[in-house]
């Protein structure tokens, strides 16, 4: 039997990369963050100069990513986001991201059992099999709270306003594209996290997940 594969889909800031990161770390599983890579493909490009690319410039970059962005901390910047979104729209960019997580679910590193990959598209389109599928949700004002804390430190932090209505416009984006849009598989549990702790979350995705792992074995 293949292993655990646990995907984790939603809007921006839902609080997808602090669940993932838990239950990799719990479940003793390798970890993704999907996002990371068309946040990385869009780092390279701004560099580059190329802020408004077209898709056979984006595509090359995909194909070349270079891994070392990965860990390179204006990946989170806003401009950073808004960009990831705009490349994220093109199929020649989804295509060339694609076989890299299908083979990190199918090959986790490190020896790992299974993995936890969270993005947009992991249950519909890069791990439509996998064991466990969560869409995690909340409310755009909770989402922009927590999103502009995490910015807060930051540099020319921006305004809580601001913040939202980035998010807004990248969900918006992210929904209405015609390649893997944002959509919960048929069959993902949804977790809306407006009202809920870290912990709380945490909880129920576990319990999904072990009801999932003893219907398996
Ligand atoms: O962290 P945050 O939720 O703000 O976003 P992210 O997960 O880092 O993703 C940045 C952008 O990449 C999203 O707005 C999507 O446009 C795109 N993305 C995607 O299209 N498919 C994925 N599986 C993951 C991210």
């Amino acid at each position: 039997m293949s292993g655990l594969v646990v995907a984790i889909d939603g809007p921006a800031a839902a609080g997808k990369g602090t669940l993932a990161r838990r239950l990799a770390a719990a479940l003793d599983l390798a970890y993704l963050d999907t996002g990371s890579l068309y946040r990385a493909v869009a780092l390279a490009l701004l560099r580059a100069g190329s802020g408004r690319p077209d898709e056979a410039t984006a595509t090359a970059a995909a194909r070349r990513l270079d891994r070392r962005l990965l860990g390179d901390p204006a990946l989170r910047d806003e401009a950073t986001g808004r960009l990831a979104s705009m490349v994220a729209a093109m199929p020649g960019v989804r295509a060339a991201l694609l076989d890299l997580q299908r083979d990190f679910a199918a090959h986790p590193p490190d020896g790992k059992a299974g993995a936890v990959l969270d993005g947009r598209d992991v249950g519909t389109v890069v791990c439509p099999d996998a064991t466990v599928k969560l869409f995690v949700t909340a409310s755009a004002e909770t989402r922009a709270l927590r999103r502009h804390g995490e910015l807060a430190g930051a540099d020319a932090a921006p305004s809580l306003a601001r913040v939202r209505a980035e998010l807004v416009s990248r969900d918006a984006r992210d929904s209405a594209r015609a390649t893997a849009p944002l959509v919960p598989a048929a069959d993902a549990h949804l977790l809306d996290t407006s009202d809920l702790s870290i912990e709380e979350v945490f909880a129920r995705a576990k319990a999904i997940i072990e009801t999932a792992r003893t219907r398996r074995s």
